[in-house]
């Protein structure tokens, strides 16, 4: 019998709930450019690695390595950093999750701008933290924001959703204002010129954040990667779930990392069409935001709103991401994917113009 009485927390009944992007059932026939996905699949090397382990057909009886040492030994390898400096998380979502739960009291603040990744002030609230949006620009500029009282600030660099990138001299000046901990997400770092990596051994109060979700095709796997100075991740270690990394995502994502070549080849290909769409949507009108990463924020040409534009192009079997957030409204995100599926939006563009002429 219900009693009608709440048990839940009242910061989560009185929070919405983080709204993904859609995911249309297996076998939809829409070009899904809504959630940067890459447009190839993963290495070959990971079905045949996890084909492989699943030989022993007793190993999923048993619990995985809990530390995740051998991904964790080889990530640092490739990274040029001790295995004490790297944790592995069940997507990086999980580690921004344990982040929070590692370093922010009920109550004390956490830091980021608007717009960026719209999770942390989800997990923010969870966690009973006090949320400091700082807007992105100042007269048009990114700028140092006063960090006094903030405990903890998430830097999405490259930004999501515009695909601009900070710099390392930015980065550095941010890690030495704070008196906290400063995460720079690097979840598409893959696809920028340069990346906050060598800053790990430089600060001690920094945590770089990388995923196998986009670069590596591997977003259903669930893999990220944490680099910090080894005291910070010793820390971290005793907050994530024990089991956090199951057996074929440990597998797979050594598989993925061992096949460096195949990443280079992934990166090269999403960026010539990042350039190829985004010259081709410049011409049609579009302004497009310069890009770092593998999607492009494009505001259509003047008379033209952004969200009647993804319900047109949704119609017309395509995914593109649009946010009702008034900083970003103007605009939609859309996911480089391959060259006939850039051929195709374009041409749907195109369409939806000549008809809303
Ligand atoms: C900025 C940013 N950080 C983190 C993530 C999540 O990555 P993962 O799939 O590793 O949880 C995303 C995914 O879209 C992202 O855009």
């Amino acid at each position: 019998m219900s009693s009608g009485v709440s048990y839940t927390r009242s910061e989560i009944s009185q929070m919405a709930g983080y709204v993904p992007g859609q995911q249309p059932a297996p076998g939809s026939r829409v070009i899904k450019l809504n959630t940067n996905e890459s447009p190839l699949p993963p290495s070959p090397a990971v079905a045949r690695a996890i084909k492989e382990v699943l030989q022993d057909d007793s190993i999923l009886r048993r619990y995985p390595d809990p530390q995740s040492l051998d991904l964790r030994r080889l990530a640092a390898r490739i990274n040029g950093l001790e295995s004490d400096q790297v944790i592995a998380g069940n997507g990086s979502d999980e580690l921004l999750r344990v982040v929070l739960d590692t370093f922010v009291d009920e109550g004390e603040t956490v830091a980021f701008f608007n717009p960026s990744y719209s999770l942390y002030p989800v997990l923010t609230r969870i966690r009973g933290g006090k949320i400091k949006a700082l807007p992105l620009f100042k007269n048009g500029a990114i700028y140092q924001p006063d960090l006094a009282g903030v405990k903890l600030f998430f830097l999405t660099s490259p930004n999501a959703p515009l695909g601009f990138g900070f710099s390392n001299d930015y980065i550095r000046e941010l890690a030495q204002n704070l008196n906290g901990i400063l995460v720079v997400d690097e979840a598409y770092a893959d696809f920028a010129g340069n990346n906050a990596l060598n800053l790990v051994g430089e600060f001690d109060n920094l945590i770089v954040l990388r995923t196998l979700s986009k670069s590596y095709g591997l977003a259903s796997l669930r893999v990220g990667l944490g680099f910090a100075d080894s005291k910070l991740i010793a820390e971290l270690d005793k907050v994530r779930d024990s089991y956090n990394l199951d057996l074929l995502a440990q597998i797979g994502a050594q598989a993925a990392l061992s096949d460096q070549d195949y990443l280079k080849k992934t990166v090269a290909l999403v960026i010539n069409e990042r350039r190829y769409l985004g010259e081709a949507l410049l011409a049609l009108g579009f302004k497009v935001e310069p890009s770092q990463t593998n999607f492009l924020f494009v505001t259509p040409p003047v008379g033209l709103r952004a969200e009647e534009m993804r319900t047109q192009l949704e119609n017309s079997g395509f995914l593109v991401r649009y946010f009702a957030d008034p900083e970003l409204a103007h605009g939609l995100r859309v996911t480089i994917g391959l060259r006939s599926e850039m051929d195709q939006l374009i041409k749907a563009v195109t369409e939806i113009l000549k008809f809303g002429e």
